[in-house]
């Protein structure tokens, strides 16, 4: 591959895994990143680093200097509960961020878009697979913000000014199985992260379930957890995909199966070989009952399925974050 890509929010945790395997298959590849929800120095060295602001006049000078094949999309703000606390950010960072890309893109003549969407745009669909069928109703901010990015996207794209992916994401986790990357947010909101907080820190922490009294078979929410690695090699098959072809396309990139939280527990008790011990407290707001994916457009149009399972990236997670303690320390 002799392409060059550029890759927004590319020091984050799902950027980073995406520039990885770009690098991988041989790709030039240029981050944008402001490191505002990122670590802030490069966490990764796969590829060149612009500290830099998606909406600024620089990046639209990079981007009309690169040319890129295509942009993969990840900047954001992606913390739900930081989302709803401040709006104003939200839609600053994640809205008017991707307007300013998407203009810069189409002032520079680059077509191709791979946007980072959520399922958080569908709200909570009574279906027990959510296909890409379904309409856009999201319930929170994030959700909001992600709604509107699709819909800018979509709109230049029927115009014809960009050619476009949406990749819905439904929970990323893991890591890179070599430890070498890892999830890293501050402050940490995710399950996965946050019962290896609880399981470093001993005997003195007691791991908290938000809520067991939903419609679920054992009342904790389902999710369906796609492994990062995973992730990056969808959005390598969609880009792939893309070409010659003209509008935007829609995926939910998902495993296609649910686990409620204390099956996930039950998973990483098995992983760490210990019990975890835990408490039912009170339901967090934005919360919805059951998201899971169907992966059937994924598989049929792009031959992607996942290869890693929930073990598998509990594995990789754990095994990353303790490589980077003993780095750290
Ligand atoms: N959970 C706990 N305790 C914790 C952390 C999480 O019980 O300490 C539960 C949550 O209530 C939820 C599940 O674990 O039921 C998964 O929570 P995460 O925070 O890991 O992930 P979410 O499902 O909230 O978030 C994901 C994506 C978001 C996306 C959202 C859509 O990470 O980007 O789905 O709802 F917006």
């Amino acid at each position: 591959m002799s392409e060059t890509y550029l890759v927004t929010g590319g020091n984050g945790y799902i950027g980073s895994h995406m520039c990885r395997l770009l690098a991988q298959h041989g790709a030039t590849v240029h981050v944008v990143d402001n490191h505002a929800a990122s670590p802030a120095e490069p966490v990764h060295g796969y590829g060149t680093f612009h500290r830099m602001d998606i909406a600024s006049a620089e990046c639209g000078e990079l981007i009309a200097w690169l040319r890129p094949t295509a942009v993969f999309h990840f900047a954001a703000l992606a913390n739900v509960p930081q989302c709803q606390a401040d709006p104003l950010r939200a839609y600053r960072d994640n809205v008017a961020g991707s307007l300013a890309l998407f203009q810069h893109c189409v002032e520079a003549g680059v077509r191709r878009v791979v946007l980072s969407s959520s399922c958080a745009v569908l709200g909570e669909p009574e279906v027990e697979l959510l296909d890409e069928s379904l309409p856009l109703r999201p319930a929170s901010v994030y959700g909001h913000t992600k709604a509107m990015v699709e819909q800018m996207l979509g709109d230049l794209c029927s115009r014809g000014s960009l050619d476009g992916l949406v990749l819905r994401y439904f929970n990323a986790a893991g890591a890179a199985e070599d430890g070498s990357l890892a999830e890293n947010h501050r402050p940490e909101t995710h399950l996965i992260p946050r019962l290896i907080d609880a399981h470093l820190a001993g005997e003195q922490s007691t791991f908290c379930i938000y809520g067991d009294d939903y419609d679920t078979p054992d009342g904790t929410c389902v999710r369906d957890y796609i492994h990062v690695e995973d992730l990056a090699r969808a959005h390598l098959l969609a880009e792939r995909w893309l070409v010659g072809k003209e509008g935007m396309h829609t995926f939910h990139l998902g495993s296609g199966k649910g686990y409620s939280v204390r099956e996930v527990i039950e998973v990483f008790e098995k992983v760490v070989g210990a019990r975890l011990p835990s408490r039912v407290g009170p339901r967090r707001p934005g919360d919805v009952a059951r998201l899971v994916a169907s992966v059937e457009r994924a598989r049929a149009e792009l031959g992607f399925e996942a290869k890693w399972s929930l073990e598998d990236a509990i594995r990789h997670a754990l095994a990353s974050r303790l490589a980077m303690a003993t780095t750290a320390g």
